[in-house]
């Protein structure tokens, strides 16, 4: 998708559809909707008052041939109540008018906004379209490409700061494409995202954004000790790999060094501790959490904030087979830990234990892992928002701050010292499993035992990787959380002081 900014006057521009969006207190003349000409305000109004127009959010009413306009189709679309609305939901209501165009088969199509519109809302408006415009249809043999949006037009008539603006829309076209390269390696069939595959995806992303690039294969796994990863991926034909990503920019203070690290199941069968059948093909998302720190890296790769990071992603299957860890096995983590495994299907805390032990390692003096960790945050928080745990406050509260400015939604959970009891081993160090309740809650503390007095924050995206429905502005199948917090976040801690 093209975007460009052109300076012309609602009435003039011509294109074959512009979009505007109106509020419920009066949807034929608020928001952007307000800029049109009279005569089609007063067409508007007819349809307020037939009940046609509510200006209920993401509603869609297309106006072919709207009167004294050069526009051959007017699309208005329903922002909701205006004592509701945020920054982040213009880029909803763009998706909205993409997804809706598309289908209509239109490819270019017009954005209205308004001079008073700063750098924020651009950015929202240019990454709410290109996320929108997204599809994962890869399999497909008639794909939905042929119905997407070539260019996509910002029109103001009086532009009041081009300069910022440009400068927002390629930051907001920055992450709306890294956050498709991540939904594009969570949707990859695990046949297509070997350990083997993910870490060829990841060298090349390196290599085209000059990122560092290295990878541990079975060899270095074992040198190193990581008993924990180890265990998990001594089950598969498919030689596991870790992944290290470095963002260094030389004019970044030496501190702090952030690790992002992320699970990188590209299978989850649940090994011996076998899954039902039923759903175990959505466990080729089980590596979001890997792939969503590829795209965070990708992100800031190109929009160069002033901080250290250095992504690590333990990336392997979990398989059963007659060399796979059992139930009732006693592994040694790299950090010494012991670890009686009760569930050879928690898998993601032993791969990200030796993770952030190794994150520590290279330097990493703050730690955020992004994990599909657990089937009990989905039942705690459904498919709408992000668990977030740590102790340290201020690094919690940074996390949700950034979900709160990009709409990605996030919930902290608690972490308490009372829990530690749940997942004690009768005969190691710790258990891989704390029992069903409060599940999501055990197995973020099991993983924050290997932070140690690291500030770590954890993420569990076990709900919140994908959707299963259909918005108006966002297609079915992987989301991309939590790409846009994270970028969010470093390129706001890269201004602190
Ligand atoms: N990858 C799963 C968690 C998951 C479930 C992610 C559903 C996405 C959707 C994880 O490895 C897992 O199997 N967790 C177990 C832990 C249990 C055995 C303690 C779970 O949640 O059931
Ligand atoms: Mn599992
Ligand atoms: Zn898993």
């Amino acid at each position: 998708m093209k975007i460009e900014l052109q300076q012309e006057s609602v009435v003039k521009l011509l294109t074959p559809a512009l979009a505007v969006y109106s509020f419920e207190e009066n949807p034929a003349s608020t928001g952007t909707a307000s800029r049109l000409p009279a005569e089609v305000q007063k067409i508007l109004g007819e349809l307020k008052s037939g009940g046609e127009i509510t200006g209920k959010a993401y509603e869609c009413t297309l106006i072919h041939h709207p009167a004294g306009m050069a526009a051959h189709k007017l699309l208005l679309v329903g922002a909701g109540k205006r004592e509701k609305f945020k920054p982040f939901q213009l880029g909803r209501l763009a998706g909205t008018a993409v997804r809706y165009l598309r289908a209509r088969g239109v490819h270019q199509m017009a954005w209205f906004i308004q001079e008073e519109d700063g750098a924020e809302e651009i950015q929202s408006v240019v990454d709410g379209a290109i996320l929108a415009d997204y599809d994962a249809d890869r399999y497909r043999t008639e794909r939905e490409a042929e119905r997407r949006i070539d260019l996509f037009t910002l029109v103001c008539d009086k532009p009041a700061a081009p300069e910022a603006w440009t400068a927002a829309i390629e930051e907001g076209q920055k992450i709306a494409e890294a956050t498709n390269f991540t939904r594009n390696l969570v949707n990859e069939p695990a046949n297509q995202m070997t350990p083997t595959l993910l870490a060829r995806r990841a060298r090349e992303m390196a290599t085209s954004a000059g990122l560092a690039y290295q990878e541990l294969g079975p060899e270095e796994i074992r040198s190193l000790k990581m008993g924990a990863f180890w265990a998990v991926a001594q089950g598969s034909e498919e030689p596991p790999r870790m992944l290290i990503l470095r963002y260094m920019p030389p004019d970044a203070s030496e501190s702090p060094v952030i690790g992002l690290i992320g699970k990188g199941i590209t299978f989850d069968s649940g090994g011996i501790s076998i899954k039902p059948s039923q759903d175990m093909h959505e466990m080729k998302t089980d590596m979001a959490g890997g792939a969503t720190m590829l795209g965070v890296m990708q992100a800031i790769a190109q929009l160069k904030p002033r901080v250290r990071v250095i992504a690590v992603v333990p990336a392997t299957e979990n398989m059963p087979s007659g060399k796979a860890y059992r139930p009732g096995d006693v592994i040694t983590s790299m950090s010494g830990k012991t670890i009686e495994v009760l569930n050879t299907d928690a898998e993601g805390r032993l791969v990200l234990a030796d993770a952030l032990a190794y994150a520590k390692r290279l330097g990493c003096n703050v730690l955020i892992d992004v994990a599909t960790l657990t089937g009990a945050v989905m039942v705690a928080l459904g498919n709408i928002t992000t668990g977030v745990f740590g102790r340290d406050q201020e690094w919690v509260n940074r996390v949700l701050a950034s979900g709160a400015e990009t709409g990605e939604k996030m919930w902290q959970m608690p972490v308490d010292d009372d829990y530690r009891e749940l997942y004690k081993s009768s005969i190691a160090d710790l258990a891989n499993t704390g029992g069903r309740y409060g599940g999501a809650i055990t197995a973020a503390m099991f993983v924050g035992e290997f932070a140690g007095d690291t500030p770590w924050v954890h993420l569990d995206i076990a709900g919140t990787r994908w959707s299963n429905e259909e918005k108006p502005y966002l297609a079915k199948g992987p989301t991309g959380v939590p790409v846009r917090t994270l970028v969010h976040l470093l390129l706001h801690v890269a201004q602190l002081k």
